[in-house]
């Protein structure tokens, strides 16, 4: 099986209006060429636009735990789905809440036949957020995100654990791993860990040609 490639946009300034839009056709000009699974984690301002744009599976970066109504500065699920999203992140590094609000999130995701991906950040959130049942995890060693140091090369054994304990608990919801991931060899290396693909930002959207360094990675 190819990798999963999730490209999260994060709020780099190029992740939003006209450059949003070049990096994401970047991206897929790149992906039609190598034929593999790349997803784009892009801010909510720019889902409506980038999903207009190219016909890469997009995710919102994280929505709120509610149901319509009275909840000014809030984004409930339904609003992701009308604007095109795919599916939803939750949980980052930079963005977290709670299990309660994990569980809400995940729950309608379902219903609203939008994927989910939880990101956790140790074993012991993993297994708990496993009892959930979302489409997807992704571990992510919080002090490896954004260094240039994979998470991959240098925690092996957690991403082990992580796999190993995880599936004891669920067998069906995807694994990957995240942070700095910045290389072909990274990516490898998260695969051979028992990962199913991998989550990254800055080996991409701090790259001067965001195209170029994603086919580094991909080819
Ligand atoms: O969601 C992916 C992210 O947190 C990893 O960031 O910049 O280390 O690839 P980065």
């Amino acid at each position: 099986m190819k990798p999963l490639i999730f490209v999260n946009f994060k709020a780099y300034e190029n992740a939003f209006g006209k450059k949003g839009e070049e990096v994401a056709k970047a991206i897929e000009k790149v992906v039609k060429k190598f034929k593999v699974k790349v997803f784009l984690m892009v801010p909510n301002t720019e889902i409506y636009r980038l999903s207009k744009k190219t016909k890469l599976p997009i995710f919102s970066q994280g929505v709120d735990a509610i149901d319509y109504g009275a909840h000014t500065g809030h984004i409930p699920l339904e609003a992701v789905k009308e604007a095109g999203a795919y599916g939803i992140l939750l949980n980052h590094s930079e963005n977290r809440i709670n299990l309660k609000e994990i569980k809400f999130i995940v729950e309608k995701s379902k219903k609203l036949k939008l994927k989910s991906l939880v990101c956790v950040e140790n074993v012991k959130e993993g297994k708990a957020v496993a009892k959930i049942n979302p489409d997807f995890i992704a571990l992510e060693e919080k002090s490896l995100i954004s260094s240039g140091k994979s998470i991959s090369e240098e925690k092996p054994e957690l991403i082990k654990d992580f796999v190993k304990e995880v599936k004891k608990v669920n067998k069906k919801t995807i694994l990957l791993c995240g942070a700095g991931i910045s290389t072909k060899k990274d990516v490898v290396a998260a695969l051979k860990l028992g990962t199913k693909g991998v989550l990254l930002a800055s080996a991409v959207m701090k790259a001067n040609n965001p195209g170029k360094a994603i086919e580094e990675l991909i080819k």
